[in-house]
């Protein structure tokens, strides 16, 4: 049993991955011995139905100087943020000058084309390595924390905001009391606080486990954010099924009354219903399908490894911990993993201390099968290595269930 980071109400547990690290600490050899690990494990709100984490790491462990992620690596994240940052700027920024909000902007993948577009603009990002990479590119960034406090100096410095968007940062954040008294306090009468986060449904739906570690918090549906939006003064006004990253959905709020909400709000929260996302019967039986998925993966990868196949990772994902840490795959399964990020490169994974090389290290020679730990960019991936198939090569997937393609 928990307290429920959103209103206080009783978290049952319904999964518990046992002892995992961080997942986006690519560690070096002299940092095996003092790697950090927490007890992994996830329940649901009897009361708001916002699924969490049981235990919370600690922010600075996460988000730091070396933290790193970058929106960037994706050419399809690209082309999504782009597309984003016009949606906004055709729409709802086109008063007389208008000032957006980024939470968690990264490398800039969306407040660069804001910039571009000489619209007022501020990226917080508490990450100081990525932050920079944003400034590069013209981005207005500062090296924070989103949480009342910060909000209140940048309501200070530069006046209400017409839209707050968070990409893949507000499910990062346990403190969210803090951080909708913050939007209450920077957000415009008429704005709107717009982000997007894997989709829990979507989760159970996959069985896509690896989305649970240690920076993914909350599990968003759209009847917990509706929950947690009346919690504080606002009201889900629109939601928008996204592709990315294994299916997301972008949520729109207003203040309470402010807007009328869309079909689409009505529609989803009806469907949610019918798929009982937030009852216990539901939670275990995606529990026991996790259980499964590892034991199809452990025993694939053991047979592959008997007949003397060679099996390389994937995509050194912050979801691969889980993954490898969870089901106990270490380097005499998988010896390396490809992965583009250049901070990523020469290190170890988090807990299994798999290698990370470079992405021309796949080639070179090719193995005969890849497990693709970044499924969630099949597509853009596949339609890159199409020679590493060519060449007889086979990629394992392990969601929805484990398969051979
Ligand atoms: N928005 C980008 C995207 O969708 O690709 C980046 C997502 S990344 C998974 C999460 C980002 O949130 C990190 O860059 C991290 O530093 C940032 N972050 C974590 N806590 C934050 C907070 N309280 N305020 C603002 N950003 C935060
Ligand atoms: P993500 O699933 O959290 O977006 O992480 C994807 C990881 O996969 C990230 O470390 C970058 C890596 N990657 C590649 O190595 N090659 C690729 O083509 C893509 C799209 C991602
Ligand atoms: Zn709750």
């Amino acid at each position: 049993m928990g307290e429920c980071r959103v209103c206080a109400g009783t978290v049952t547990e319904f999964f518990d991955f046992g002892r995992q690290p961080l997942s986006d600490a690519f560690v070096r050899p002299a940092d095996f011995a003092s790697e950090f690990f927490f007890r992994l494990a996830v329940g649901v709100c009897a009361s708001c139905s916002m699924v969490q984490l049981m235990d919370e790491v600690p922010r600075e462990h996460m988000f730091h100087e070396d933290y790193p992620y970058l929106s960037s690596g994706s050419a399809v994240m690209r082309a999504h943020f782009e597309r984003t940052a016009e949606r906004f700027l055709a729409t709802e920024l086109t008063g007389p000058d208008p000032f957006v909000v980024e939470l968690g902007c990264n490398d800039g993948a969306m407040l660069k084309a804001v910039a571009e577009a000489g619209v007022r603009h501020l990226g917080i990002e508490p990450s100081g390595g990525v932050a920079d990479l944003a400034a590069a590119k013209g981005v207005r960034v500062r090296k924070a924390f989103f949480e009342e406090s910060t909000a209140l100096e940048v309501r200070e410095s530069d006046g209400p905001a017409k839209v707050i968007f968070a990409a893949n940062t507000l499910c990062h954040i346990p403190y969210i009391g803090s951080v909708f008294r913050g939007v209450d306090t920077l957000l415009a009468p008429d704005g709107v606080f717009v982000f997007e986060d894997p989709y829990f449904a979507e989760i159970v739906r996959r069985t896509s486990f690896d989305q649970i570690y240690d920076e993914h918090f909350f599990f968003f549906t759209a009847r917990s954010v509706r929950a947690m939006a009346a919690a504080y003064g606002f009201e889900l006004v629109d939601v928008e099924p996204l592709a990315v990253h294994g299916g997301e959905v972008r949520y729109t709020l207003a203040r309470a009354g402010a807007r009328r909400p869309t079909d689409a709000v009505r529609d989803l929260l009806a469907e949610e219903e019918g798929a009982g996302l937030a009852d216990l019967s539901t939670l275990r039986a995606f529990a026991t399908r996790v259980e499964g998925i590892r034991d199809g993966l452990t025993s694939l990868l053991r047979d592959l490894h008997e007949q003397g196949k060679t099996v390389a990772g994937y995509g050194a994902t912050a979801k691969s911990a889980t993954v490898t840490n969870y089901c106990g795959i270490g380097p005499d399964l998988v010896p390396y993993v490809c992965d583009s990020t250049p901070a990523k490169q020469g290190r170890f994974m988090p807990g299994s201390h798999i290698p990370v090389r470079e992405p021309a290290a796949f080639a070179d020679p090719y193995p005969d099968y890849a497990l693709l730990f970044a499924w969630n960019h099949a597509a853009e991936i596949m339609a890159k290595e199409t020679a590493f198939k060519d060449a007889g090569g086979r990629w394992i997937l392990y969601v929805p269930e484990v398969h051979v393609i």
